[in-house]
């Protein structure tokens, strides 16, 4: 695995969405991003927003790495509210910032969910997937690790670990 980023997309830094975040941050070649720590507003179609962390964070992404893997908790059936907003941004790099937009094509992306449950949703993955089709990016894999008491199951550990070598 190589220029391989984790963004975490949490309203809490530590928590289980870390847990995951800890466990593949063991293995090599791996940066971190919290979107939790980062100022990134709403999507503005007057683009009011553009002195804020959304620009420079695309950037270096797209300069930086090959690799991205989603961390997000699940609220309300779906992806976070951080993540979301992240995505909606990604207009920034198709109306605006077209030169960094053209940079995310080809790069390999991955999701992981976490709730506290074995729940399956069925479709969470497919908002992630189709926009990285829209955007030139390969959706590689999508897997949902459970927190249950604080604590990810040897079954998931060795789920991450498959998940990981395919980047
Ligand atoms: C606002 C909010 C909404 C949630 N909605 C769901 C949900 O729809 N389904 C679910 O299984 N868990 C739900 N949960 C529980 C979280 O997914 C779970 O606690 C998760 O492990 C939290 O990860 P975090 O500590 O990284 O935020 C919700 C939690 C919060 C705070």
């Amino acid at each position: 695995m190589k220029n391989t980023v984790i963004i975490q997309a949490s309203s809490r830094s530590n928590g289980d969405s870390f847990k995951i975040s800890e466990q593949l941050l063991k293995l090599k070649g791996i940066d971190f991003i919290d979107l939790n720590t980062l100022s990134i507003n709403h999507y503005d179609y007057d683009y009011q927003n553009k002195n804020d962390d959304f620009n420079p964070l695309a950037t270096k992404i797209a300069d930086k790495y090959d690799n991205i893997i989603f961390i997000t908790p699940i609220y309300w059936y779906t992806m976070s509210g951080l993540l979301k907003v992240f995505l909606d941004r990604f207009s920034d790099l198709i109306r605006i910032h077209k030169d960094t937009g053209r940079k995310f094509r080809g790069k390999n992306v991955g999701l992981i969910s976490v709730n506290n449950s074995d729940a399956y949703l069925k479709n969470f993955s497919e908002p992630i997937d189709l926009s990285c089709q829209y955007l030139g990016m390969n959706f590689k894999k999508y897997l949902h690790v459970p927190v249950i008491d604080e604590t990810i199951s040897n079954k998931s550990i060795e789920e991450l670990n498959q998940f990981y070598n395919l980047f």
